[in-house]
């Protein structure tokens, strides 16, 4: 008999020419993550493995797969802020993906503009949209369903500042698709931008 269905059991693997995961998980919001060392080195970074887990107070967070640079600054200082990934920074951000000792600035390798926060002591990216600066709630070590501790570490965060560049603001609404975001696909280099062919409305039920 056959099935409409390819199925598989991740232990066992997919079967399949790449793993499906990726892409059927994207697109993905990209954590664009700016931390500070305790050396005072500024690292950047993105993680597409990357969420928005309350709005009251707004929380985000991002899964480090194996202890990176960021997770170990975040660690150290409590601190990191989130860059949004527009269009035309989407070439400096893939640069600052690199795997780079952690003395070396992300900022300076991709020859990107920093300002300082306001409220955090890290770095942000100055041509970003949006940044939102946050304070570390939990770093939490990911189990496996059967209790293994695996290399996957969540870090969760409040945010406690917001910048908003003022021309993505229209009568006091911010425009989702004027930021023009990327947003993460699947395989090695599938990326997608947001743009306002792509809205559509649909209000709750009564
Ligand atoms: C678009 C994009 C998304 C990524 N998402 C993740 C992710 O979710 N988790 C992760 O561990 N690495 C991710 N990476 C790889 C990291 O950016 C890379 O390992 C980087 O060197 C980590 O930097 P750091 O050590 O300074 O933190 C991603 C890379 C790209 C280009």
């Amino acid at each position: 008999m056959t099935s409409d269905f390819h199925f598989y059991e991740p232990r066992h693997g997919h079967r399949l020419a790449h793993n499906p995961f990726y892409a059927i998980m994207g697109p993905r919001m990209i954590g664009w993550i700016a931390t500070r060392s305790k050396e005072g080195v500024d690292n950047l970074a993105p993680y597409s493995f990357f969420g928005a887990y309350s709005a009251d107070p707004p929380m985000i967070g991002f899964t480090s797969e194996g202890w990176k640079d960021s997770v170990d600054n975040v660690r150290s200082t409590g601190e990191f802020s989130w860059n949004l990934v527009s269009r035309d920074l989407a070439q400096a951000m893939n640069l600052t993906s690199q795997s780079v000792p952690a003395e070396m600035d992300e900022f300076e390798l991709a020859g990107i503009q920093k300002s300082e926060c306001r409220v955090i002591s890290a770095s942000r990216v100055e041509d970003s949209p949006v940044t939102f600066e946050c304070r570390l709630s939990e770093l939490s070590q990911l189990r496996s369903s059967s209790g293994t501790s695996l290399d996957q570490w969540l870090v969760l965060g409040e945010v406690v500042g917001v910048h908003v560049r003022k021309n993505f603001l229209e009568h006091g609404v911010y425009q989702t698709a004027k930021a023009r975001p990327i947003l993460r696909g699947g395989g090695k280099a599938e990326y997608f931008e947001i743009s306002s062919a792509l809205r559509f409305e649909m209000s709750r039920p009564e």
